[in-house]
């Protein structure tokens, strides 16, 4: 959600935190600020909005220091304005904090440092971790000291970063959201993101959850909320994961929608020999259950499919924000699903999991990330970064690499897939027919997707494309239950996209259509061949029946990605939303 950083160096802080924010931006983008020490003490600067609305309120490159803190804020509590941005500020404004994540018990805090004399501006849980902070560091002058004091008093989730202007190190803590070294030649950084600081180093530290750290120019000292000091690895980081730039296209969202052909090569040619290993694990439970939120959850339901008809293994599929202990035994392989690999919820599963003993296996964007990190063995998806809130080249990458673990092991060959890429690039082709074919439904406030089989869960995914980015309201289900109930929601052109392609569900499908277009619904067909009963078609490639989601929800995404631009929706920072969701 939030993002956090800090820097302490021999280069002026400025710039680089202005550019460590603008490479997260994507988990939030309500509000954003910075403290950066100066000669005159503490500098904070914050503004509703983006991260260039910053500029707006100062000239910040006359703003220089050596050391200092930035965020940018995804709001859980109090509302997005400048007070409740961050930094927030200790009472005499002596002492700053960033913070991700949720403090549950801050009401109880704020009513003890209030009683006693503590000043509150905000209406935000976080500014209770700076007023404690406040009153450990006055009795004793220590930061790790007053650090710890601090972390034994709060409940709930957080990864921080203080300074002050008073001493020269920042202060970090990490309990259940993400927090990262960046060791590099000229000063270290702290922050929720690699991406915070790929640019000008690969050397990360990971901190674990109940750790904290004193950071300073050219040293750091990491202990867990004991005290105790932690001896830490160095990882090195991929660079290939650090700058992600729009070069010539409007949106990430649609660069990283006609990335995918390239994205799945990627995955198709990655090294073997891992996932074989990955295979022969998950096999050795005898029950699987797959987990994984929004999107992660539909290549879930997508992986449901095609284990239970290429590896003969049947496996439950359950959201991760409703993940049970009962779901699962010991003798459970559990596979998380995500992206990011920071989902809070699968982090939770991921935890449930491991405590029942299962063996977690997971497949995962972002290397280096929690999940990856906690589980006994992670794929990588190797699709490259991906900054738009969206999912999309990564939905394609889960879904390409669960086919492969599925084929080998079911039937020891995933060649089919080699394809696929290239039948991509020619759906790519059809992006100007979708985008005026968007025109014609500008008014519509209700979208509905259908379809039958393994491609329901592509008909739940252009949904959910569909409301992410367009704001316009959009349901995927099963065809069959349309005369169960939705059927009453048709009337004279309701849009609903079909997805159809000829496999053993077409004439059934089929059917449901021509049910749709007796109550007027104005029906949009994504199919291997067109038929009259469309009033607009898509035409899509015929590949195998099992391959055949990775096709189909390309021209969904192309379809929601126009529609939001038409409407004058920046698709990229959908309102309420952030990339990385790392609260529960
Ligand atoms: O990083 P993850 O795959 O764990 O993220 C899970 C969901 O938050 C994510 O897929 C979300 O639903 C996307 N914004 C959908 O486009």
């Amino acid at each position: 959600m939030c993002g956090i950083i800090g820097f302490i160096g021999d280069e002026n802080v400025t710039p680089i935190i202005v550019k460590g924010l603008r490479r997260m931006e994507y988990r939030g983008y309500d509000s954003a600020g910075l403290s950066i020490r100066t000669n005159e003490g503490l500098r904070v600067i914050k503004s509703v909005g983006k991260i260039n609305d910053l500029a707006n309120v100062e000239d910040l490159n006359a703003i220089s220091g050596y050391t200092g803190i930035g965020h940018t804020r995804w709001a859980t509590h109090g509302k997005v304005n400048l007070e409740n941005a961050h930094p927030l500020s200790s009472c005499a404004g002596e002492m700053s904090v960033v913070h991700n994540g949720i403090i549950s018990n801050f009401q109880t805090l704020k009513k003890e440092l209030e009683k006693e004399g503590h000043t509150f501006r905000s209406s935000t849980d976080s500014e209770v971790i700076i007023h404690l902070f406040e009153k450990y560091f006055k009795i004793g002058n220590d930061i790790k000291d007053a650090v710890l004091k601090t972390v034994n008093r709060l409940e709930g989730s957080f990864a921080f970063a203080i300074m002050l202007r008073d001493g020269e190190d920042i202060v970090g803590a990490r309990c259940g959201t993400p927090l990262i070294l960046g060791l590099g030649n000229n000063g270290n950084f702290l922050t929720s993101d690699i991406l915070g600081f790929i640019e000008y180093t690969d050397k990360a530290i990971f901190l674990e959850n109940k750790e904290i750290v004193v950071l300073g120019k050219h040293h750091f000292e990491i202990s867990d909320f004991e005290g105790n000091l932690v001896a830490k690895e160095v990882t090195q980081v991929a660079w290939e994961f650090g700058t992600p730039t729009k070069e010539k296209y409007s949106h990430f969202t649609l660069k990283e929608i006609l990335e995918q052909p390239l994205a799945l090569e990627r995955v198709i040619s990655q090294d073997q020999k891992p996932i074989d290993l990955f295979c022969k694990k998950l096999k050795t439970r005898a029950k699987v259950v797959i987990t994984g939120s929004g999107t992660s959850y539909h290549a879930g339901l997508y992986a449901k499919y095609v284990m239970r008809e290429t590896a003969k293994i049947s496996c439950d599929v359950v959201v991760s924000s409703e993940f049970k202990s009962q779901d699962v035994d010991h003798d459970t392989s559990v596979l998380v699903l995500s992206q990011s690999g920071e989902t809070a919820d699968a982090l939770r599963a991921t935890q449930i999991a491991k405590d029942a003993g299962c063996q977690v296996l997971s497949i995962v964007n972002v290397v280096g990330s929690s999940l990856a990190r906690e589980s006994d063995i992670s794929l990588p998806l190797n699709c490259g970064p991906e900054v738009g809130v969206a999912a999309t080249k990564s939905f394609t990458s889960q879904l390409a690499l669960i086919y492969i673990i599925a084929s080998r092991i079911g039937i020891g060959d995933d060649s089919l897939i080699t394809s696929i890429p290239q039948k991509v690039e020619s759906i790519l082709g059809e992006a100007e027919r979708i985008k005026k074919l968007v025109n014609g439904y500008t008014e519509a406030r209700d979208f509905y997707y259908i379809a039958r089989s393994i491609h329901i869960p592509i008909a739940l995914e252009g949904a959910l494309k569909m409301k992410e980015l367009s704001y316009v309201h959009a349901e995927g289900m099963a065809a069959g239950e349309l005369k169960h109930g939705p059927l009453a929601l048709i009337t004279q052109g309701t849009p609903v996209v079909v997805i159809n392609p000829t496999d053993d569900s077409y004439q059934e499908t089929l059917d449901n259509v021509v049910e749709l277009k007796a109550r007027g619904a104005k029906v949009i067909g994504i199919s291997t061949v067109s038929h009259e009963v469309y009033d607009d078609f898509i035409p899509i490639p015929k590949v195998h029946p099992l391959l055949s989601p990775i096709i189909e929800v390309v021209p969904l995404q192309l379809l929601a990605y126009y529609a939001a631009v038409k409407m004058g929706q920046d698709p990229d920072y959908p309102r309420n939303l952030a990339k990385s969701v790392t609260v529960n």
